[in-house]
């Protein structure tokens, strides 16, 4: 089965970004959200970053008609239901995804695949929770969606050799660049990513420098695009926390335990960006 038609579920900081490139690159798109108050949000999200790129010259104001040509927005599962493929992008919750899921299962077709964005849950434990594990695989994005060209593909142990290989040729078709991950915490990226932060947080409670010259020494010494410090901000410190927990409950190695700091600084409500105080003030 050819795919035309793309279900995002969840219009949040990751969901509309994939729901914008996959608009971008001529799918019917449909998101849905819960509340009708969240999804404008995200969907004023795509637009601003569309309105963005057309002000950079990064964007012709062809594509981004043609990118909102492409995106609906709805509340209801029902309206998933010609979808080919799915991309769930919400809350990291084991039991919220069962569910959604399980309403999915119930609306769409055979053929219809499904794929989860979630970044540190096991992949065969959402497909085994849904009635098509051989049409299930894990579909990683980076955020910012639009603009980081890696995803990583994940097969779950029942993932069929036609899923795996029409998710990868999907992720190709937004023009990512995909690679082959793992079902197991973190997969290739957060694997490597999240120990690394730790350690920043923990040299940084050690005292090996400021927050500023740890970031500008890995930035400017290693030519990363941020700092740890910049980057923890970036993605949200309970988020780092939340994927630290499951790699160290999975691994038991202490590369991947969460360091003291890093908890007080989510219990203090200091998650990045996002509540404009992290390791910076925004
Ligand atoms: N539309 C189109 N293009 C846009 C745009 C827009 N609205 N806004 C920016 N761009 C383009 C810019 O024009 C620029 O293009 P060129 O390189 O061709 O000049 C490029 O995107 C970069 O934008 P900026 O120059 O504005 O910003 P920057 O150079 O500071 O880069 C960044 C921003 C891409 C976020 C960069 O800082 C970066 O790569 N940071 C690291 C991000 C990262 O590591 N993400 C992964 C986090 S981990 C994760 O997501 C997984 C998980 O599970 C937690």
């Amino acid at each position: 089965m050819e795919i035309k038609t793309v279900g995002v579920l969840g219009c949040g900081l990751m969901g509309s970004g994939i729901a914008q490139v996959c608009a971008a690159s001529g799918y019917k798109t449909i998101v849905r959200e819960v509340e009708q108050g969240v999804l404008d949000k995200g969907l004023a999200r795509v637009n601003k970053f569309l309105n963005d790129g057309v002000e950079k010259g990064k964007v012709t104001a062809e594509a981004r008609e043609k990118t909102l040509a492409n995106l609906s927005g709805t509340t209801a599962f029902d309206d998933l239901k010609g979808c080919d493929l799915i991309v769930e992008a919400i809350i990291e919750n084991v039991e919220e995804k069962r569910k959604t899921f399980a309403a999915l299962d119930a609306v769409v077709g055979e053929g219809t695949i499904f794929c989860s964005n979630t970044s540190s849950l096991c992949i065969q434990e959402l497909a085994s929770n849904t009635k098509r594990p051989d049409r299930f695989a894990g579909l990683h994005f980076f955020n910012p969606v639009p603009l980081m060209k890696l995803v990583e593909v994940i097969r779950a142990l029942t993932t069929s050799d036609d899923t795996y290989q029409k998710v990868f040729a999907f992720a190709q078709s937004l023009g990512k660049e995909p690679i082959t991950a793992p079902d197991k915490p973190g997969f290739i990226v957060n694997r490597l990513l999240v120990p690394y932060l730790l350690d920043a947080v923990r040299a940084f409670d050690h005292g090996l420098g400021t927050v500023e010259d740890i970031d500008k020494g890995m930035k400017l010494g290693t030519g990363y695009p941020m700092g740890p410090f910049t980057l923890l901000d970036f993605v949200g410190l309970d988020t780092t926390y939340y994927i630290a927990n499951i790699m160290f409950e999975e691994f038991r190695e202490p590369a991947y335990a969460p360091p003291p700091l890093l908890k007080r600084m989510v219990l203090a409500g200091r998650l990045g960006r996002k509540s404009g105080h992290g390791f910076y003030k925004y």
